[in-house]
């Protein structure tokens, strides 16, 4: 009996399509949001016996998490063979650490509920850093796709003469493997943040990179302030306009707007997070992952 892909709500879209990859059916979990802001989740298909796999992406994570949990828990309950998801964003990595006493390290006690509920997992490029790999706090099988060779691709069809920007020196390994996919040179910006919205930025030289487009690469565009930086120190030195590319558009609101502003000349990002600014599809690479565990 074929899977059944169930999309949690605002995932409708990458459902359907995982859907048609992995050759499954395809369901709803509905939420109805009380008036009290609690929720209640009800699935529209008979998951008996059935191999259910949930897409949520979870950007803004609060409100969704605990619909996942309960979608995820109900589908094991009324008999589900497998429940694995599939969530192209997953929050918390980057609260990998107890930077200050009495804080939560939210990414693991996040695992430990997710591991609880599903039997498998997929997502695309977690921002992994003190945490080497999923399964350092995943106690389930998880699977990390890599969107740096679909990234590479769209810069080398959509970008004249382009030259790599990443964000910091923690992300060197991947934009040079954006790079070299793109078959273009990469820099690598010196960056410090000391709050949400406090980040500064400083380019390096750019002068033997006069004739090239600035193509600024980041696994995650959130706030916009590490972008927007940049785009400053570029438009500064004269340099040519600029395209931001990243993997998930988080936009934190402003964000947009915010890049616009200071002279981004396109912005693309993939389709892990919906966004108007969506140009690069993972549901290949999501589906041939999930069909491994599937
Ligand atoms: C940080 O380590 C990430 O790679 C991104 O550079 C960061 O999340 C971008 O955030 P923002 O858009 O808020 O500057």
């Amino acid at each position: 009996m074929s899977a059944i892909v169930i999309a949690l709500p605002g995932n409708e879209a990458l459902a359907g399509v995982l859907a048609q990859h992995l050759k499954a059916g395809l369901g709803t979990a509905a939420i109805h949001r009380f008036p009290d802001e609690e929720s209640l989740v009800r699935l529209d298909c008979d998951v008996s016996g059935r191999t259910i796999v949930l897409v949520a992406s979870l950007d803004r994570p609060d409100p969704k998490f605990l619909p996942l949990l309960s979608a995820a828990t109900t589908t094991r309950e009324l008999g589900a063979s497998k429940v694995g998801l599939i969530a192209p964003y997953l929050a918390y990595m980057r609260q990998d650490q107890r930077f200050h006493a009495g804080e939560a390290v939210t990414s693991r006690l996040f695992a430990r509920q997710l591991s609880d509920v599903v039997d498998w997992l997929v997502t695309v490029d977690p921002h992994l850093h003190r945490v080497k790999a999923l399964a350092d706090i995943f106690s389930t099988p998880a699977i990390a796709v890599h969107a740096a060779s679909l990234l590479a691709r769209w810069i080398a069809e959509h970008v004249d003469r382009p030259v790599l920007i990443g964000p910091d020196r923690e992300s060197e390994q991947w934009v040079s493997e954006v790079a070299a996919g793109a078959r273009a040179p990469f820099l690598v910006l010196e960056k410090q943040r000391s709050g949400d919205f406090d980040v500064r930025v400083s380019l390096p030289d750019l002068d033997r990179y006069r004739d090239r487009t600035p193509v600024l690469v980041d696994d995650i565009i959130s706030t916009g302030r590490t972008m927007v930086g940049a785009l400053q120190h570029l438009a500064a030195r004269g340099a040519k306009p600029a395209v931001c590319a990243g993997v998930h558009a988080v936009f934190a609101p402003g964000a947009l707007e915010a890049l616009r502003a200071a002279g981004a000349e396109r912005i693309v990002t993939a389709n892990t997070i919906a966004h108007e600014t969506n140009g690069i599809d993972v549901a290949p690479l999501l589906a041939d992952a999930a069909r491994k565990l599937v």
